[in-house]
């Protein structure tokens, strides 16, 4: 037979010890949520420790590929020895990333390449104007002298949304 004030107690521990840690999974989730919600506001350059090129070669790269090089994950990335790369992907009709969050006073290095048909990339106020095509990587380095906003543009004809293919650079202090 049980002593009936132990097994209360006990019983009272494990409530205890489950609600705590339903305590906890609610303050995890709630700061899940809240990481989730600011991780488009903060800077999105990223640190990769280096990249394997994977399917690109002398600047080319199978369309069908693009998953087994840098663009599988568009963005702007630090690279280890300081240096700021943005990977680009333009298909019909939007650019990915859909906004670049690059530094002011150091060099990018950006990288586009088409998943689709011919596309444009002309960065407005750089001399980056360049065809995109399926098959070619273009890459072209630009310093931003001032933060500010400006966009990309394609500027080659594409399509029903052609006019569309606008998007955001912000350029960081
Ligand atoms: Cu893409 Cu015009």
């Amino acid at each position: 037979r049980q002593r009936p004030g132990l097994n209360h107690h006990t019983l009272e521990l494990y409530e205890n010890i489950w609600l705590g840690i339903a305590g906890l999974m609610a303050v995890f989730l709630f700061v899940a949520v809240l990481a989730s919600l600011f991780s488009g506001t903060f800077p999105t350059i990223r640190d990769t420790g280096g990249h394997n090129m994977g399917a690109i070669q002398n600047g080319r790269v199978d369309p069908a590929r693009l998953n087994e090089t840098p663009f599988a994950k568009p963005g702007v990335y630090e690279n280890p020895d300081g240096t700021v790369e943005a990977w680009v992907v333009a298909r019909a009709f939007n650019f990915t990333p859909t906004r670049l969050e690059v530094p002011a006073g150091r060099p990018i290095t950006m990288h586009v390449t088409s998943a689709d048909v011919l596309h444009g990339f002309h960065v407005e106020g750089t001399n980056i104007n360049t065809e995109v095509l399926p098959g070619h990587v273009a890459t072209y380095t630009v310093t931003f002298r001032h933060p500010g906003e400006t966009k990309t543009i394609c500027n080659e004809y594409c399509g029903a949304g052609h006019h569309s293919m606008i998007n955001k650079v912000v350029v960081l202090p």
